[in-house]
């Protein structure tokens, strides 16, 4: 039902459309292309262009579901999927300070095809960032960020008071707002070293050893090499 007046409301805005956070809110709908954001305002870090919200919804002080619809943008078949969480209302704007929290693994999203889909992703039980606590009545804000193939990101974010798990103001969770679409896939991602930092700074002689040292760590960093493996499953 949600989703099927979402889709109807975005249906007009398909061809610049990237992201939506469905569970448990968004900043707002920042499917744009104008003269402002000539590249599309999803593209803006840290927000995709919107400055923090006050009407804040409210997401379990336990961790909860995140929901989202990646697919409302063209020519990413796959894509790179990253939560994060940034605390308190002290940063730029009123916002978090930074946005460094990891909430989940990344993970690789295996769309349907290259053309805008429709579908939502839904994780459950999202936990609070490793060794952090937070109060009832705390203000932060989660992020969602999509690498495109390209390697460009999107993102959207949904500001965010922390609640007691059985306060009756957080939406309640269930198969209308919280699914995977069937035509979705997902892989998890390694990585593989391929080089050791400084591994190779020796190897070379002399002078030249000496003139490359201090680029060891740029030599290095070419040496990683990012993979996806394995452990690709769909969900049927
Ligand atoms: C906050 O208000 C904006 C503007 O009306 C709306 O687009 C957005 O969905 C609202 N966010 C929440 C979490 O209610
Ligand atoms: C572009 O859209 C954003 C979001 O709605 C808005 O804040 C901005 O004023 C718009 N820019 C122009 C030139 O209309
Ligand atoms: C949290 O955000 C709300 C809405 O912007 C604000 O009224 C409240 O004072 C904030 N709480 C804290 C602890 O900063
Ligand atoms: C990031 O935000 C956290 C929480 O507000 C803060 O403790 C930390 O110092 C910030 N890190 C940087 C580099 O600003
Ligand atoms: C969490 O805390 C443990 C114990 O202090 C520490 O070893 C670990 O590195 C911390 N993890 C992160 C991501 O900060
Ligand atoms: C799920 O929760 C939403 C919001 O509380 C509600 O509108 C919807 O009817 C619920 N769906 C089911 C299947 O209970
Ligand atoms: C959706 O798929 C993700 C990735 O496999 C999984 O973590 C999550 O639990 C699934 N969501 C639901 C509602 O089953
Ligand atoms: C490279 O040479 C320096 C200086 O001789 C030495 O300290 C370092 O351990 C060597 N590194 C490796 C990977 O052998």
């Amino acid at each position: 039902m949600l989703r099927s007046i979402i889709l109807a409301v975005l249906a007009s805005t398909l061809a610049q459309a990237h992201i939506i956070i469905s569970y448990p809110g968004w900043r707002g709908n920042n499917l744009i292309t104008n003269e402002t954001f000539p590249y599309g305002m999803q593209w803006m870090y840290p927000c995709g262009g919107y400055p923090t919200t006050t009407n804040r919804t409210f997401w379990p002080t336990t961790g909860g579901a995140v929901a989202f619809q990646p697919g409302w943008f063209q020519g990413h078949q796959t894509a790179f999927l990253y939560v994060n969480l940034g605390f308190g209302t002290d940063g730029p704007g009123g916002g978090p300070r930074n946005m460094s929290f990891p909430m989940v693994p990344p993970f690789q999203l295996l769309g349907p095809s290259k053309n805008p889909y429709p579908g939502t992703v839904c994780l459950p039980q999202v936990p609070l960032p490793v060794n952090t606590t937070v109060r009832a009545g705390d203000n932060a804000t989660i992020q969602i960020v999509e690498i495109a193939a390209h390697g460009a990101a999107l993102f959207s974010c949904v500001d965010i008071t922390f609640a007691e798990p059985n306060d009756p103001r957080i939406e309640k969770v269930n198969k209308t707002n919280c699914f995977n679409s069937t035509d979705f896939g997902f892989a998890e991602l390694y990585t593989i070293t391929t080089h050791e930092p400084g591994a190779s700074a020796n190897k070379t002689s002399g002078a030249l050893s000496r003139l490359l040292q201090p680029t060891a760590s740029a030599w290095s960093w070419f040496g990683y090499l990012p993979v996806v493996l394995g452990s690709v499953w769909m969900i049927l």
